[in-house]
C-alpha cells in the first residue's frame, strides 16, 4: 500500500535520468568501449552528492547494454575478503548460461560490478578494502562502477584509484528540472498540485531527487489536491535541509557549543530535534559506548519533556534540546567522518502516511460509539476489531452497518483493508444504492403484503411475520 515512490519512479533507462548529460554521455561511451574490448581505464567512478541518479545511471546503464550486474552496497559486508570472493571473482571468471553450458568471458554476458556508496568503504573496516580496488583496476574483465560521493577522501589513499580510474562527475539537479520531475510524478499519481508547491518542495530539495520525490509523496499520499497551506503546514518536513545540516553537526563536528547554537538558529520544537537525533543516532555513532551514552542522554530529554508537559514549566525544553544535541555531540570518544546519509524520521513519516488510515478509523469508532451508546475509545479498542472482521465476511453486514452507522466511503475502505477507490468499495457502494432504491419499491410491497396478511389473519388474530420485523445491527 505505501510503495516507496523513489522507488517506483527510478529511471529505468539512460533516457529516463534527467539532468547530468555529460555524465550520462561519458559513462555511455566507456560503456561502449567495454563492448569492443577492455578500455584503457576498467573502472568508473561516478562522483557527485546523495539523489543525483548516480546508482540510477549505473543500473540503467547496464540493462541497456544488457549486462548482468553484481552489486556491492553499503549494507553489504565489505572488506577486501568480500570485494576478492564476489567482485574480484565475478571480474575474473568467465560465465555460464542460464542452462549451465561453459561460456569463456568473451562470448558471456558482461557484469557490471557496482561498488555503491564506496566512501565508507575505505580505511574504516578493513586496510584490505584498497588492495583489493587496485586489483580490480588492473585485472577485472567485466566493467565496475565505484559510487563515491567524495572523491578526495577516496583518491587520496591510493594514487591507482586516483590515476588509472575514469572519473565522471555528477552535480546537483537544476530547481527547474527537480520541478519538471515533480510535475511528472504528480500527474502520474493524479495529483493536482499547484506549480507553487512544486516550487517550495523542489527548492528545498537542494538538488536532490531522492529528497524531492520523497517529500512530493509525504505530501500527496492520500491528498489528491496539494495546496500552499499544506506545504506551507508541512514546514517542518520542508526544512529538513537545515535538519540534514544539525546532524551533520552534532553527529560528525566535534564542538557540541556549535551544534547547540545551530539548533537555537533552526528554532524547531525538542520534540522535532530528538526525533531526528533518535532516527540518526545509529546510523552514525558505531562505537557502542558512544551510542550508549547518545541513547541514555535522549532519555534524559525525553524525562525533561515529560516535566514540561506535567508541570507546564517550559524552561525545562531549553535542557531537552541542550541534551539531544551539545550532550548528543559530547557523547563520542573520538571524531566520525564518512558519509552518512542522514534520514527524516521515520516515526513521522509513517504518522503522515498513516493519518487518512487514523482519520478513517477515529471516524467509524465514533459512529460506532454514538450508535452504541458507548465512548468512541470503547468502540475502537473493544468493538472495532469485531465489527471489521464481520464487516470484512459478510455482504448483509457490510450493507447494514453502511445504513445504520451512516458510514461513507472512506469508513468501508477502512473496515475492509481497501483503498477508497478499489473495486471492493466501488461494489459496496453500488450494492448499497441498489438496496435503497430496492427499499422504497420494497417498501411498497411490503406496506401491500402487509395489508393482505392482516385481513387473512384478521379473524385469527395471528401475530405479524417475525420475517417483516426489520433486524437489528447484532442480530447479523
Ligand atoms: N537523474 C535522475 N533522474 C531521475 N530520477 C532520479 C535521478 N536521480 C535520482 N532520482 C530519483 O531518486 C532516487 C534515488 O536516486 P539514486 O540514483 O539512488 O541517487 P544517488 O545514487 O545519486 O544517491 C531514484 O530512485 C529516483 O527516483
Ligand atoms: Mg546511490
Amino acid at each position: 500500500m505505501s510503495e516507496d515512490w523513489t522507488e517506483l519512479y527510478r529511471p529505468k533507462s539512460l533516457k529516463e535520468v534527467v539532468g547530468n548529460p555529460k555524465a550520462v554521455k561519458e559513462l555511455k561511451d566507456w560503456a561502449i568501449a567495454w563492448e569492443n574490448g577492455t578500455p584503457p581505464k576498467r573502472v568508473a567512478v561516478l562522483i557527485g552528492p546523495p539523489g543525483v541518479g548516480k546508482t540510477s545511471t549505473a543500473l540503467a546503464l547496464a540493462s541497456e547494454f544488457g549486462w548482468g550486474v553484481v552489486e556491492m552496497n553499503a549494507s553489504d559486508q565489505r572488506n577486501g575478503e568480500a570485494i576478492r570472493r564476489i567482485a574480484l571473482r565475478g571480474a575474473l571468471s568467465d560465465t555460464f548460461t542460464d542452462s549451465g553450458d561453459y561460456l569463456s568471458h568473451r562470448e558471456g554476458r558482461k557484469k557490471l560490478i557496482i561498488l555503491d556508496e564506496a566512501d565508507n568503504l575505505f580505511g574504516r573496516e578493513d586496510k584490505g578494502a584498497i588492495p583489493a580496488i587496485v586489483e580490480l583496476i588492473a585485472k577485472t574483465m567485466h566493467p565496475v562502477v565505484l559510487i563515491v560521493n567524495d572523491f578526495y577522501g577516496l583518491s587520496r589513499k591510493s594514487s591507482a584509484i586516483k590515476d588509472r580510474t575514469l572519473q565522471i562527475k555528477f552535480t546537483k539537479i537544476a530547481v527547474p528540472t527537480v520541478r519538471t520531475l515533480l510535475r511528472k510524478i504528480a500527474a502520474d499519481r493524479s495529483i493536482s498540485a499547484p506549480e507553487g508547491v512544486l516550487e517550495i518542495i523542489a527548492k528545498n530539495s537542494n538538488g536532490d531527487l531522492r529528497a524531492a520525490i520523497r517529500d512530493l509523496q509525504a505530501l500527496g499520499l492520500g491528498n489528491p489536491e496539494l495546496r500552499e497551506e499544506q506545504a506551507l503546514a508541512l514546514d517542518n518536513r520542508l526544512t529538513s535541509k537545515s535538519m540534514y545540516d544539525l546532524m551533520a553537526e552534532i553527529f560528525q563536528g566535534t564542538s557540541p557549543r556549535n551544534a547547540q547554537r545551530m539548533a537555537w538558529d533552526i528554532q524547531e520544537t525538542p520534540e522535532f530535534i530528538m526525533l531526528w537525533v533518535e532516527e540518526n543516532l545509529p546510523l552514525a555513532y558505531r562505537d557502542t559506548e558512544d551510542l550508549w551514552r547518545g541513547f541514555h542522554l535522549l532519555a534524559r530529554a525525553d524525562i525533561m519533556l515529560g516535566r514540561v508537559a506535567r508541570r507546564q514549566y517550559f524552561a525545562l525544553w531549553g535542557y531537552a534540546t541542550d541534551l539531544s544535541t551539545y550532550g548528543v555531540c559530547a557523547a563520542k570518544s573520538k571524531p566520525y567522518r564518512g558519509f552518512v546519509r542522514y534520514q527524516f524520521p521515520s516515526y513521522l513519516l509513517k504518522m503522515g502516511r498513516t493519518k487518512a488510515a487514523r482519520g478513517a478509523k477515529l471516524s467509524v469508532s465514533q459512529k460506532v460509539g454514538s450508535y452504541c451508546h458507548t465512548s468512541s475509545r470503547y468502540a475502537m479498542m473493544d468493538l472495532l476489531p469485531y465489527i471489521s472482521v464481520l464487516f470484512r465476511s459478510d455482504q448483509e453486514f457490510r450493507l447494514a452497518a453502511m445504513e445504520l452507522l451512516g458510514l461513507d466511503e472512506e469508513d468501508a475502505a477502512f473496515l475492509m483493508g481497501e483503498k477508497i477507490d478499489s473495486s471492493a468499495v466501488k461494489h459496496l457502494i453500488q450494492a448499497l444504492e441498489r438496496k435503497r432504491s430496492g427499499e422504497s419499491e420494497e417498501h411498497d410491497l411490503r406496506t401491500t403484503r402487509l395489508d393482505e396478511i392482516e385481513e387473512k389473519a384478521a379473524p385469527e388474530d395471528k401475530a405479524p411475520d417475525e420475517s417483516i420485523k426489520q433486524k437489528s445491527l447484532f442480530e447479523y
